[in-house]
């Protein structure tokens, strides 16, 4: 059986990318493949931590016997599944799209013959789930009082960031760490075909309160899950 500091801790990961429906055969999409979200929580599992893994994509079968899997497609369904869990630990490994078609037409669109005109799709603002999640725990731990014995959840956000430079990759990821308020940032380089949908990838991790960036990479998916394990074991406050 596993000890260290993840054993018996829940653990809620996010992954794949958000689809949004435009009608009830199409929708707006995004290039995510799940595949990072798989490898942390098949890590976390390896770790002895009770998965909960909120997703768009299918997991793989060895996963999906070893996680409770919660199936969703849109942002808001991901945003339900998120909120209403109170993990020790949040990884929001998913893409979510940041607009949504304003309304789902309930039957599909049609072209019409003889017009050549096309329709015109709205979008709104999604609700940024990982602000929601941090704003969540940081009302619930307030008001208790420092003797009582709670966890603080720590709570992983992911950036996609395209640059040239390793510092302006980093500078931009410092500053949506602070902006959205979580524990951990995982940064990752993307654009032209690297990182949506490879098996390996180069990561910075970077943890709120520090300087340090831990830079792992090119390297599997499965070797970032770990790394990234390794340092929120560090911040789960112990039992
Ligand atoms: O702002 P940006 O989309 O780059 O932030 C990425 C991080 O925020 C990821 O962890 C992603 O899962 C999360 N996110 C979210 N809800 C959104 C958009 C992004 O939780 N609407």
């Amino acid at each position: 059986t596993p000890s260290g500091a993840l054993a018996g801790r829940t653990v809620l990961v996010t992954a794949g990318g958000t689809r949004e429906a435009i009608d009830p055969v199409r929708y707006l999409g995004n290039r995510s493949s799940g595949k990072m979200g798989f490898a942390i929580a098949a890590a976390a599992a390896d770790r002895g931590a009770d998965v909960t893994f909120v997703t768009t994509m299918q997991p793989p079968a060895d996963l999906a016997q070893r996680v409770r899997v919660v199936s969703v497609e849109s942002a808001l369904q991901m945003r339900d599944a998120v909120l209403a869990a109170t993990p020790d630990v949040l990884v929001m490994a998913a893409a979510v799209a940041d607009f949504r078609p304003d309304h789902v037409a309930d039957a599909k669109i049609k072209k019409i013959h003889g017009d050549d005109s096309a329709p015109v799709i709205t979008l709104v603002r999604n609700p940024d789930i990982l602000a929601e999640a941090v704003r969540q725990r940081d009302a619930e731990l307030q008001p208790t009082a420092p003797s009582t014995n709670v966890s603080s959840r720590v709570i992983v956000g992911f950036a996609a960031e395209t640059g040239d430079a390793d510092g302006d990759v980093l500078h931009h990821a410092r500053a949506k760490l602070a902006r959205k308020g979580c524990d951990v940032l995982v940064a990752n380089e993307v654009g032209d075909g690297v990182t949506f949908g490879q098996d390996s990838s180069t990561a910075h991790l970077l943890r709120r309160g520090s300087d340090d960036v831990v830079t792992v990479g090119p390297a599997p998916k499965s070797h970032i899950a770990a790394a990234l394990l390794d340092l929120v074991a560090d911040l789960v406050p112990s039992q």
